[in-house]
Parts: C-alpha cells; sequence; structure tokens
C-alpha cells in the first residue's frame, strides 16, 4: 500500500499542492543591483523524484490512467538516456504500485548511466528503440508496433508527458505563479515569470494558465526554429505576454560550456540553491543576462520556476567538482 500522502501527492487535488511551493526570495547580487526582485519558486523541492515540472506534466496522465477502463496495464513513455521526465514517471509507478516501461533512444551507454540504473531500481523495465524509429514516436503505428514487442497494450505517455493533459497540469502552475505575483506587487506591468523550455509543454500550459497581468519568458535550452515556435504559439491561443529569450540555449542541448558551469557553481554558491545543468542553469543564466541588459524595469516582480531534474548534475559531476575547489 503505498504512502497516503505520495499517494496524495500524484493524485490529489494539483492547485492546493501548488499553493504550498515556495517562492524563495533571492539573495542575488545581479538582481539587487538592477532593483529587481526574483523570486525562485522552488517546485523542486516538492519531493526528491517526482519533483518540478513533471508531477504537474504527469498528473493529468495518471489521472487519465486511472479513469480508463484498463487500470492495470503499464504505463509506457519515451525518454534519452538521461531523461528527468522518465526518472519521474517510474517514482510515480514504485509508489502507486503501477508497472512502468520505458522506451528509450538508442542504444544503451557503453559507459556509466546513473539515470538508468535507477529507473531500474524503481522497477521500470527498459526498452531501447533506434533513433531513426524514435523518431516516430508520436505515431500510432509505433506504439501499435511496440504494443507487440513489449507483449502487452500499454498506456503510453508522449514523452515529457506532453499533449493536452500536460498542458492542462501546467496551467495550474501558472495560475499558482499569478497568485503569488498579484500578492507581491499591484501594479500589473512588472510582473514576469521566467522559466526553462524543452519540449515547451510547461512553457505553453503556464502562458494559458497566468493572469493576463503577467508576462511569461522562456528559455529553449536548445536551439529552435520557426517551427518549434509556431508549436508553441499554437499550444497557447488567445494570450500573447510571452516570449521566447532564444539565445539561452548555451550552445545546444545538454552542451555544458565551461562559462555556463562556472556562472552555475557560482551561484549555487550566492543563493544557496543546487541547480541542474541542462535546464534551470541555463534558465538563470539567461535571466542574469536580461536583467544586466536592462530588459527589467527597477521594480520588477520576477518568478524564476526552479523546475527540478537535479538527477541531471550527474553528468557534470567530475565538472562541477573541479570547478567548486
Ligand atoms: C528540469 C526540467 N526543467 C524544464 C523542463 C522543460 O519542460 P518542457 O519539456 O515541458 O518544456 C524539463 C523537461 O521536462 C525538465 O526536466
Amino acid at each position: 500500500m503505498p504512502n497516503p500522502s505520495l499517494l496524495n501527492l500524484l493524485t490529489g487535488d494539483l492547485p492546493q499542492l501548488a499553493a504550498t511551493v515556495q517562492h524563495q526570495r533571492l539573495n542575488w547580487r545581479v538582481a539587487d543591483e538592477a532593483g529587481v526582485a526574483v523570486y525562485l519558486r522552488r517546485d523542486d523541492a516538492i519531493h526528491a523524484k517526482l519533483s518540478g515540472n513533471k508531477l504537474y506534466k504527469l498528473h493529468g496522465h495518471l489521472q487519465a490512467y486511472f479513469e480508463s477502463a484498463h487500470s492495470k496495464q503499464p504505463i509506457a513513455s519515451f525518454g534519452g538516456a538521461y531523461s528527468n521526465h522518465l526518472y519521474a514517471l517510474a517514482a510515480a509507478g514504485q509508489i502507486l504500485g503501477i508497472p512502468t516501461i520505458a522506451v528509450i533512444r538508442g542504444e544503451r551507454p557503453k559507459g556509466a548511466a546513473p539515470t538508468l540504473d535507477d529507473l531500474e531500481a524503481m522497477g521500470m523495465r527498459l526498452h531501447f528503440i533506434s533513433r531513426e524509429r524514435y523518431k516516430l514516436r508520436n505515431d500510432q503505428a509505433l506504439l501499435m508496433a511496440l504494443n507487440l514487442e513489449l507483449g502487452e497494450p500499454c498506456f503510453w505517455v508522449p514523452e515529457g508527458g506532453a499533449g493536452l493533459l500536460g498542458n492542462t497540469g501546467c496551467q495550474v502552475l501558472g495560475a499558482s505563479c499569478s497568485e503569488f505575483l498579484q500578492r507581491v506587487t499591484p501594479n500589473e506591468s512588472d510582473a514576469y515569470v521566467v522559466m526553462a523550455c524543452g519540449t515547451g509543454t510547461t512553457f505553453s500550459g503556464v502562458v494559458n494558465g497566468v493572469g493576463p497581468s503577467v508576462q511569461v519568458l522562456g528559455v529553449p535550452v536548445l536551439k529552435v526554429g520557426g517551427e518549434y515556435k509556431a508549436e508553441i504559439a499554437a499550444a497557447i491561443g488567445a494570450n500573447t505576454r510571452w516570449k521566447l529569450l532564444e539565445d539561452g540555449h548555451c550552445g545546444g542541448y545538454a552542451k555544458f560550456p565551461e562559462y555556463l558551469l562556472k556562472f552555475m557553481v557560482e551561484t549555487e554558491l550566492e543563493v544557496g540553491v543546487q541547480l541542474d545543468p541542462v535546464y534551470t542553469a541555463k534558465m538563470l543564466y539567461s535571466l542574469a543576462t536580461a536583467i544586466k541588459q536592462g530588459k527589467f524595469a527597477r521594480g520588477s516582480h520576477i518568478v524564476a520556476i526552479h523546475s527540478g531534474g537535479l538527477q541531471g548534475r550527474r553528468s557534470v559531476e567530475k565538472q562541477l567538482m573541479e570547478l567548486y575547489v
């Protein structure tokens, strides 16, 4: 029987949970000098394994699973060998006693793969497919073929917990940021939310969930083009108070130039919060750059979402240790 508080985390009232998340006012020199208030929204602290944006994205998919007629099926989803999403799904499966399957892009890495080891330790079954096949992950035909290969029909969650259900959960996150900003600033023109974007599911949900007075800035952690922006715009609809800071990728997805890691270590020491190199370090780096460029008026209030992903620190652990000493 799962621990009732964990069960509640996964299946309980999402707005109520979102309202408990702390907004930590950062003592951050770059913000202080510019006269702006930055609040780090500590979604990373929700739960050791199921934290950040993952819970918001998974919540609706899990509800749909429980409402489905076949809720004894395994839940299967897609991701890379370091996926935070698969990590959270494996944790959810372990907590709820549901079998989970990861369909992983490419071959098993030859060297150490701590995330994959953790997935297996949490009871998740791993299934590797070629990169070519992986590109078809949103095609029904591939899901059918995988059901046969895996030996049972699965309940499929899109890569990263994307889709309408993921977007809807992230609207709750947006609404909660707005509620906080309304409490700290009466002035509608100076309220911002900043966050990292991968697939853009969390971002589009947040934009759909915030009130009309809040401007949302997304930092794609990969190089993006017109198609990416068009997909986000299509998922957003009417709200136009959003913008992507497109230069924040620091060379591309999972690229960690030394200046980024140095920034990450210095910021962690300064504000006393751990970051992850793939998402939140790039998000704060871009925010710091925008603040220094004078993009925010004095007196602005900025919520920066700490979307978790700390297990991903292990991919740069050695470089970080060298910078810390
Ligand atoms: C820690 C972290 N932050 C941000 C994101 C970006 O989320 P999305 O793919 O919804 O844009 C992800 C990916 O899920 C993530 O793992």
